[in-house]
């Protein structure tokens, strides 16, 4: 296998911040992941697997390996009246997938279409959109235990997910290399209540017909018009949890704020918008450190002229700041930090 050399990763990822990689692999199947991954202790450096860096923000450089995991596969494994059951390769482009799945007229991820990266980093931060997360499908996956050097195998409940997190995301857990999933889709076609913004776009588009390729679809339309299109525009997405905060935090909250969106959380949490509290505190379109909060979206931070990562670390605590002083919330980065 042959492993590129100081590779800028601002290249490898969608904000474009960063210095350089020491060493990048690309892996293709599970001998080159063995492969990487003795490479890496070889030389007694870290590692650190990517997909397609929209949900990674480079601090520096990385005096490590970088693992750019590409590894393939889209097989069917099981069918009934009702559901199917495919195997997924980590190194999938995930909205062809999403796209592919539609098409084979099944429902389950079709709330999450034109989301950027690869399959394998879905379960890691358990992405989810318009009411679906992928723990919602995932019957189980196939990972590289780096602590025990074999492959294993498992199931939903051994990955727990919760809100935007899993033990492949927590820095005390993670020592998984994801290589496969399995997802079990339905045949049935998606139903009611959707994610309000969504039942708002199908009511004012007149659809009515809810299957899942219109549902794909208005996601699809929903998204281009809220969130930068990464060809284009360098950011990472959603740059804030939601937080979730304890129920008389919220209620202190919705006494002085009695519009602030927020949704029941298990454990009697309350979770807030922090696109909202952002846009409340005043803060969309606001620039500065060449970073800028999206104006169509005040959960998403661009980077328009920043060159180190110290400058988004500046606007990030400026936010941070300026929506603790209104609302006494303290918002916690969503992106993981390399
Ligand atoms: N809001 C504002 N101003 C804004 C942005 C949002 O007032 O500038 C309000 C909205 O009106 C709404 C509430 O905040 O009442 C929530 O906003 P929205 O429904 O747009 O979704 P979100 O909570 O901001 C989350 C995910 C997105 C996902 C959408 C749709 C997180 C961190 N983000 O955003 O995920 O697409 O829901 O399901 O959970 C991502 O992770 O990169 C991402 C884009």
């Amino acid at each position: 296998m042959k492993y590129q050399e100081n590779v800028s990763l601002a290249s490898l990822t969608t904000m474009r911040l960063g210095g350089a990689a020491r060493y990048v692999a690309e892996i293709l199947g599970q001998d080159d992941l063995v492969t990487a991954v003795e490479f890496a202790r070889e030389h007694d450096l870290p590692w650190f697997v990517l997909g397609g860096g929209s949900n990674v923000v480079a601090r520096g450089d990385f005096n490590g390996v970088i693992i750019l995991n590409r590894i393939k596969g889209f097989e069917k494994l099981d069918e009934d009246d009702v559901s199917a059951t495919y195997k997924i390769g980590a190194g999938e482009i995930w909205d062809s997938v999403v796209e592919r799945l539609v098409d084979a007229g099944l429902s389950g991820v079709e709330a999450m279409s034109a989301i950027p990266g690869y399959a394998g980093s879905t379960p890691i931060q358990n992405v989810g959109a318009y009411g679906q997360e992928i723990a919602d499908t995932l019957v189980e996956l196939e990972a590289y235990d780096t602590d025990s050097d074999e492959f294993v195998v498992l199931d939903h409940d051994e990955c727990g997910f919760s809100y935007r997190n899993s033990i492949f995301k927590d820095p005390a857990t993670r020592h998984h290399i994801i290589t496969s999933m399995t997802l079990k889709l339905s045949k049935e076609s998606p139903r009611p209540p959707f994610y309000p913004s969504l039942q708002k776009y199908l009511d004012d588009n007149n659809i009515t017909d809810y299957t899942s390729i219109n549902i794909r679809q208005a996601v699809i339309a929903i998204r281009a018009d809220k969130l930068p299109d990464p060809a284009e525009t360098a950011s990472a997405g959603s740059f804030f949890k939601n937080p979730i905060v304890s129920r008389a935090v919220a209620d202190k909250l919705l006494a002085d704020f009695p519009d602030a969106p927020h949704w029941e959380m298990p454990e009697d949490k309350q979770k807030l918008a922090a696109g909202w509290l952002i846009d409340q505190a005043g803060l969309k379109s606001y620039s500065a450190h060449g970073m800028q909060i999206y104006p169509k979206n005040a959960l998403v931070v661009t980077n328009l002229s920043a060159k180190s990562a110290d400058d988004l670390e500046k606007f990030k605590s400026e936010v941070i700041t300026r929506v603790q002083e209104k609302f006494s919330v303290t918002l916690e980065q969503e992106p993981e930090s390399l």
